[in-house]
């Protein structure tokens, strides 16, 4: 652990020292800064704590900060904050209330450093660094943040019971902060999560999103979402994801477990890319599995069109849990749509034609659908994972081969509908279209290169095909 001195060396923190003592009152660094200092991660945001009026401090220091400073209130929260460079500082009064962000209480009960700390949300985001002239830099750690800090332990100061109450929304922030850190749950507060978690309801889904995201995008995601999952909270907001666990038998046939294949999947993705939402293609990519899966004594269980199905589901899926209905949302749908093609292709015969209709339809996202589909291979037999992984290697060196020849990725037809109605006299009407596809297709299929000289000939000839007359000749 980082020795806590060094937590002070930015020159903010003798600021607020002189400050309080201007104005005669206590002040203390607490939360996220001292705990991200110990464990040396990077972190920019300070909470101060003062025994006292937080805004009147927070005028203080922005007067005596060089240069100008906005202080900005939050009254309903009794906090100021103020922004220097890349920095972000807030400051509160100690209070005897909880300490959430939540809370639609105007009023709080001032109280001692102590009550403040004991109404925060883990023992190790309850330490505090004084900033008094007496005992600058000294660690005030009265419920155990350190030890458990060094035991790696995720604990609540007081009754966790108590401390759920005060914000629901903790119970996530305890499998988070979990899933961040590679710690566990005491279990006394795990307990507490799993008696209240329907408690969670009360919660809006934008506070619960930005919890699950950071889940997410946590080092190894299956730590937080199997405690998720094992807390009960995950079928509280996100059922469909809950529906996958479970393994069926019959006629001595059983299926793989999909909510721990796709927890594996996760993974595999995590340690390749830091992008939430090629994460979030990985957690949704068999989503559809549950409600298409289906059993015959010749091919025992099937999840046919699970693909189709589980991309028609993204977007209710992303409107219930408050993610964005943009160009992300359809990248996932996209990449759940897809996600069995390149694994296809190492099946058949690969036909130039294949990889180009999937360079098509993947465009830029081909490179993470490919990524997507290696991390799709779970199997225990590693005779099986590297016969894969093998075959997968040769559909990408044909993408890049056929790619190269033919640059079908965002394609752009090399003859426009414009032009096309020039050449027939014609208005937009059905027959452009039916045009526009033949060539699109001719091309996919290799029938005409992709180039403007044989793409006009070959749309002159299926209008005339289809009796049109040409009013111009090319
Ligand atoms: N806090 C709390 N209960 C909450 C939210 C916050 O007790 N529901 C307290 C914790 O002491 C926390 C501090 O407020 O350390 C700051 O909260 P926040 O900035 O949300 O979290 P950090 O701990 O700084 O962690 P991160 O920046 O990773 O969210």
């Amino acid at each position: 652990m980082r020795p806590v001195k060094e937590a002070l060396q930015h020159p903010i923190f003798n600021t607020v020292s002189e400050a309080a003592e201007a104005l005669g009152v206590e002040v203390y660094v607490v939360g996220g800064y001292v705990r991200d200092h110990l464990l040396e991660r990077p972190c920019t945001d300070v909470d101060f704590v003062c025994v006292g009026d937080g805004l009147e401090l927070a005028e203080k220091v922005a007067e005596l900060l060089p240069g100008k400073h906005k202080v900005s209130v939050f009254k309903n929260f009794g906090t100021a904050h103020i922004h220097e460079g890349d920095w972000d500082y807030e400051f509160v009064g100690a209070r005897k209330e909880s300490y959430s962000r939540n809370s639609r209480k105007p009023d709080v009960e001032p109280g001692t450093l102590e009550d403040d700390q004991l109404r925060r949300d883990f023992t190790i985001n309850a330490l505090g660094i004084s900033l008094n002239a007496d005992n600058y830099g000294e660690l005030v750690d009265p419920f155990g943040g350190i030890a458990d800090l060094d035991k790696q332990i995720i604990r609540t100061p007081t009754d966790p019971d108590i401390t759920f109450s005060d914000d629901p929304l903790r119970m996530m922030r305890a499998i988070r902060f979990a899933s961040q850190l590679g710690f566990s749950i005491h279990d006394k507060t795990w307990d507490s999560i799993k008696r209240q978690n329907e408690r969670i309801d009360i919660i809006s889904k934008e506070r619960i999103r930005d919890e699950l995201n950071k889940i997410i995008l946590s080092p190894k995601p299956s730590l937080g979402l199997d405690l998720l999952f094992k807390s009960g909270l995950l079928v509280r907001f996100f059922p469909e994801m809950v529906e996958l666990h479970g393994v069926e038998v019959r006629k001595g046939v059983s299926h793989k477990d999909n909510f721990y294949h796709t927890l594996k999947v996760l993974d595999n993705v995590a340690e390749l890319s830091d992008d939430l939402w090629l994460r979030w293609s990985a957690i949704l990519h068999d989503i559809a599995k549950p409600r298409t899966k289906a059993f015959n004594d010749k091919d025992g269980w099937t999840f046919h069109a699970h693909e189709f199905v589980g991309s028609k589901m993204v977007k209710r899926i992303f409107r219930k849990l408050k993610l964005p209905l943009n160009e992300h949302m359809k990248y996932v749908e996209k990449l759940v749509l897809l996600h069995l093609r390149p694994i296809a292709l190492t099946k058949e015969v690969v036909t130039d034609s294949a990889v180009r209709r999937l360079i098509f339809d993947a465009g830029d996202d081909i490179d993470d659908l490919l990524l997507l589909s290696r991390c799709d291979i779970t199997s225990k037999n590693e005779r099986k994972v590297k016969h894969f992984l093998r075959n997968l290697d040769n559909v990408e060196r044909k993408i890049d081969d056929v790619e190269e020849r033919d640059r079908v990725r965002n394609f752009q037809p090399p003859v426009s509908g414009e032009e096309i109605m020039q050449i027939f006299g014609l208005k937009p009407s059905r027959e452009i279209g039916v045009i526009k596809n033949a060539l699109k297709e001719a091309i996919l299929e290799g029938e005409i290169p992709n180039n403007r000289e044989e793409a006009l000939k070959f749309a002159v000839r299926k209008g005339k095909e289809m009796g049109l007359k040409e009013a111009r000749t090319i």
